[in-house]
């Protein structure tokens, strides 16, 4: 268990932390005026329309609309969760990252990295053995055999496990190995080497680090793989096979192929087709889908033809329904009987196989196919039964036009029946409709104010009546200056990190952030001209705006004592 990350450490990082720094380790920046500009990392353009602002301590894109702090930059680019983003932005500026105490207990963040350096030690090792080894080299045969090349091998760091109890045992830190999921023990208590003779796949979570291994016979002796099993830091629901080095080749790849073996990426990968990733024996998870829809908006299942294909394919479509968002997209590629991903592209060769994987079938398709499969739809139980069978998976779509049309398809299949019934909650608006119906002056002094903190001072200087005012936008500045004072923040980055727990609120203020980002070459622009003009005029209609409520109210009153 690990304590939460104390609010003020937060801050404090982001005081120390340059986002022109951070973001020009990863993206190289070109000064332009007083910021920074480069190519857009989030989108592909000609022309640099990225910019970053040290005194805002704020990027944006001007092309896409991007934008934020150091710590969603990190999000953002490198595809972190929120506390891995503290944890690697304390890691760039070299401090630790304190918990906050739970219940008087103190609660220690737990310590893995002797997991994590353990396991790349194991996976150097069973390099090594792959290439250096005279057993070694049936396994490089093998993987001949199976037409992979040594760079494969290499890109995926393959090993051999030598077919010895103590190969590793004899080698490492015994506690360390079993906690690693390395080593087996018997009922005498003993421990030996999990794998033995084995090609060896490691697995990296999508940080690079290790976190178990597959392994495969070299015969066709049972079991033909073996994975590692659960540890502190290896869960199969949450892992993917090839996505670190799927993600290390293409951050944005435009979609992915969820396959079943370690083979199939493999062989996918010698053919080219470098955007594949393979559940670990497991069925996939919802947990699974989340995670590739952060990478990519299409996810294209890829599962044998056999029965056990077939039901993994059912089963990830289901698991899909409740992550497919307005604008993510999945498929459904069913192979043939008896091939696998890996025999498929042999066969067909990687120009057809791509041309199979854009025909697939889209995901509404199978679905509504797979359904009404043993479905007599010229019957009205057999629309009733379709209906019952499809409506509890539609719902779990989130409302949006996906969601609608999948209802109007299934109403289409069974005309008659009153889809009106199934009760579909109106679609959600989402909050970026909300800066549009504002009026100009709020968001020019909102925009102002996230932008140069420091005029709060501005605001306060003409002593506002705020009971005697009324606007749309009255509570947020309200809650805005406070923030400001309490924390006295100097820029917009720490500024807008405090909302961050309150996520419409944060991607509101976010967007307004943005609207006035300026190009920044642009000197004539005073700022704080702008922000007393707008403000005056904001107040102004404010007061009118609260005078005007309360005549409405007034007369609201007479006419109700008159009924
Ligand atoms: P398959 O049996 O389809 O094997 O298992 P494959 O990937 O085609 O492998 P090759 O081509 O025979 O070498 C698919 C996946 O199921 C898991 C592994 O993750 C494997 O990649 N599996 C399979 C196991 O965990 N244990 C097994 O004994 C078999
Ligand atoms: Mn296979």
């Amino acid at each position: 268990m690990s304590g939460r990350i104390p609010r003020e450490f937060i801050d404090d990082l982001l005081v120390r932390v340059d986002i022109v720094d951070l973001i020009d380790s990863h993206v190289p920046l070109k000064k332009a005026g007083s910021s920074y500009v480069a190519r857009c990392p989030f989108h592909t353009e000609k022309s640099p329309s990225f910019s970053v602002n040290r005194k805002k301590q704020f990027y944006h894109c001007f092309g896409c609309g991007v934008g934020g702090n150091a710590i969603s930059f990190l999000i953002e680019f490198s595809h972190l969760e929120f506390v891995e983003a503290i944890e690697d932005l304390a890691g760039f500026v070299g401090i630790d990252v304190p918990r906050e105490k739970d219940f008087g207990l103190s609660v220690q963040k737990q310590d893995y990295s002797a997991l994590y350096s353990i396991l790349e030690q194991v996976a150097v090792f069973y390099v090594e053995q792959l290439r250096n080894s005279p057993e070694g080299k049936g396994a490089i045969k093998y993987l001949k055999h199976r037409g992979l090349s040594g760079e494969i091998a290499k890109e995926f760091s393959l090993g051999y496990a030598p077919d010895r109890w103590d190969a590793l045992a004899s080698r490492f830190d015994n506690s360390l190995l079993l906690k690693a999921g390395m080593l087996t023990s018997k009922e005498n208590g003993k421990s030996f080497d999990r794998f033995r003779g084995r090609l060896v796949f490691p697995i990296r979570d999508k940080r690079k680090r290790i976190v178990g291994f597959g392994g495969r016979v070299l015969d066709d002796s049972l079991p033909k793989y073996l994975n590692s099993p659960e540890t502190p830091i290896f869960s199969k629901g949450k892992e993917l096979y090839g996505l670190f080095e799927l993600l290390e080749k293409d951050s944005r790849p435009k979609r992915i192929l969820l396959v079943e073996g370690y083979m199939d990426v493999l062989a996918l990968s010698q053919f080219g087709i470098n955007y594949s990733v393979a559940v670990l024996g497991t069925a996939p998870s919802k947990t699974h889908m989340d995670l590739l829809f952060r990478f990519t908006s299409e996810i294209v299942f890829c599962f044998d033809g056999d029965i056990a294909g077939k039901k993994a394919a059912w089963r990830a479509v289901q698991e899909t329904f409740s992550c497919l968002r307005d604008g993510r997209l999945a498929r459904v590629m069913l192979l043939p009987q008896a091939q696998d991903p890996d025999s498929l592209i042999r066969e067909l060769g990687v120009d057809e196989f791509e041309r199979q994987i854009l025909n697939s079938q889209t995901l509404s398709g199978y679905f509504f196919e797979y359904i009404s499969k043993e479905i007599d739809l010229s019957t009205i139980e057999g629309r009733a039964c379709l209906i019952s069978e499809a409506k509890p998976h539609i719902e779990k779509i989130p409302g949006g036009v996906f969601r609608e049309m999948m209802l109007e398809e299934l109403d289409g299949l069974s005309p008659g029946t009153n889809l009106k019934k199934l009760d579909v909650p109106p679609v959600t608006l989402t909050s970026d409709s909300l800066p549009s119906t504002m009026h100009n002056r709020e968001k020019i002094v909102m925009a102002l104010l996230l932008q140069n903190p420091e005029m709060v001072e501005l605001i306060e200087k003409t002593n506002p009546d705020w009971e005697k005012m009324s606007f749309r936008t009255k509570d947020a500045l309200l809650d805005v200056m406070g923030v400001i004072e309490k924390n006295q923040l100097k820029n917009t980055g720490r500024l807008l990190e405090v909302y961050r727990d309150s996520p419409e609120r944060h991607q509101w203020l976010s967007e307004i952030a943005m609207l006035e980002a300026l190009p920044l070459e642009n000197n004539e622009f005073d700022a704080q001209q702008a922000f007393e003009g707008a403000l005056i005029e904001l107040f102004k209609q404010g007061k009118k705006q609260y005078f005007n409520d309360m005549m409405e109210e007034k007369v609201k009153r007479v006419v109700s004592k008159e009924r």
